[in-house]
């Protein structure tokens, strides 16, 4: 629900100029907020120099809102020794995922955005020993059912998923998860909601000192090939698993980045 606070508001149309749904009108000196053309993204909150407009309800919180200065930001430097350091973590040892760290991270998918602000994206967070192990005998199943379906039309393909659960079955090796402590599926309406929320979510695993994280395609598969799974954990038929998260506690230190091959440009 949009609610306006008449007395804070100055009439400035600051809001107005910045819905870019066109979905708020100065009348009178006042914005007049029309709910059919609004996609509830907040952008006329944060530019309010006045704090007079609230979205609450609904699955808002307006508690979740916090005040911030754009003098706050990370520099330059720290972004980008955060990109270029960030590593796949496929090693982690003992030392659990606190509710404290993992908060951070869960709620970096809230704050992740979404085509249309549609907000569609849903998580499953694997946190216990039996739940990993229940998931990953399941998921290696249907990674070999994948496997011999695809022998004739993927070989290469076939030939990995096939090389996997053979790993698992025969000497119990945990090719899926890497035995990471926490495994977050990401759930979305579309590959690039899921894509961000990921990516997102992966830019706050960096951000925690003594954390690691490998993304894991490879574990979005079972879901997607089987409604059955998604349906035991209840995950709506409709939403795609597009990709998860191993993340865990690493004792890997890294004393260099590695060389990428330059990205492509057309520049016109
Ligand atoms: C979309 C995507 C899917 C991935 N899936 C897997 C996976 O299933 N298993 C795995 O071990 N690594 C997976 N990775 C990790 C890549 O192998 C890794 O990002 C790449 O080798 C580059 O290494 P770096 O992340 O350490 O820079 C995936 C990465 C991306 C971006």
């Amino acid at each position: 629900m949009y609610i306006l606070d008449q007395e804070q508001c100055i009439g400035c149309g600051t809001c107005v100029a910045a819905c870019h749904n066109k979905a708020l009108e100065l009348s009178e000196n006042l914005p007049v907020h029309h709910a059919d053309k609004c996609n509830w993204c907040g952008h006329c909150l944060a530019v309010c120099p006045r704090d007079a407009i609230m979205i609450d309800g609904d699955g808002y919180n307006i508690e979740d809102v916090e005040e911030f200065s754009l003098l706050t930001r990370p520099t330059v430097q720290q972004i980008r020794r955060q990109i270029m350091m960030r590593r796949s973590v496929r090693t982690f040892n003992e030392e659990e995922v606190t509710d404290a760290e993992l908060a951070y991270i869960l709620e970096a998918a809230k704050y992740a955005p979404t085509a249309k602000n549609g907000q569609g994206n849903r998580l499953l967070v694997i946190t216990t020993k039996e739940g990993r192990e229940e998931l990953l005998a399941r998921s290696m199943e249907i990674i070999e059912q994948i496997g011999r379906e695809t022998a004739d039309s993927a070989p290469g393909l076939s030939a990995f998923f096939m090389m996997k659960s053979k790993m698992y079955k025969e000497l119990g090796e945990d090719g899926l998860f890497y035995q990471a402590p926490v495994i977050i599926y990401i759930f979305a309406d579309s590959d690039i909601d899921g894509a961000i929320c990921a990516a997102t979510m992966m830019n706050m695993v960096e951000a925690q000192q003594g954390l690691g994280a490998c993304y894991l395609q490879l574990a979005a598969d079972p879901f997607n090939k089987c409604p059955d799974l998604k349906a035991a954990y209840e995950i709506p038929a409709e939403k795609k698993c597009v990709i998860a998260i191993a993340l865990g506690h690493t004792d890997e230190e890294y004393f260099s980045s590695v060389p990428r091959k330059e990205v492509p440009i057309t520049w016109k």
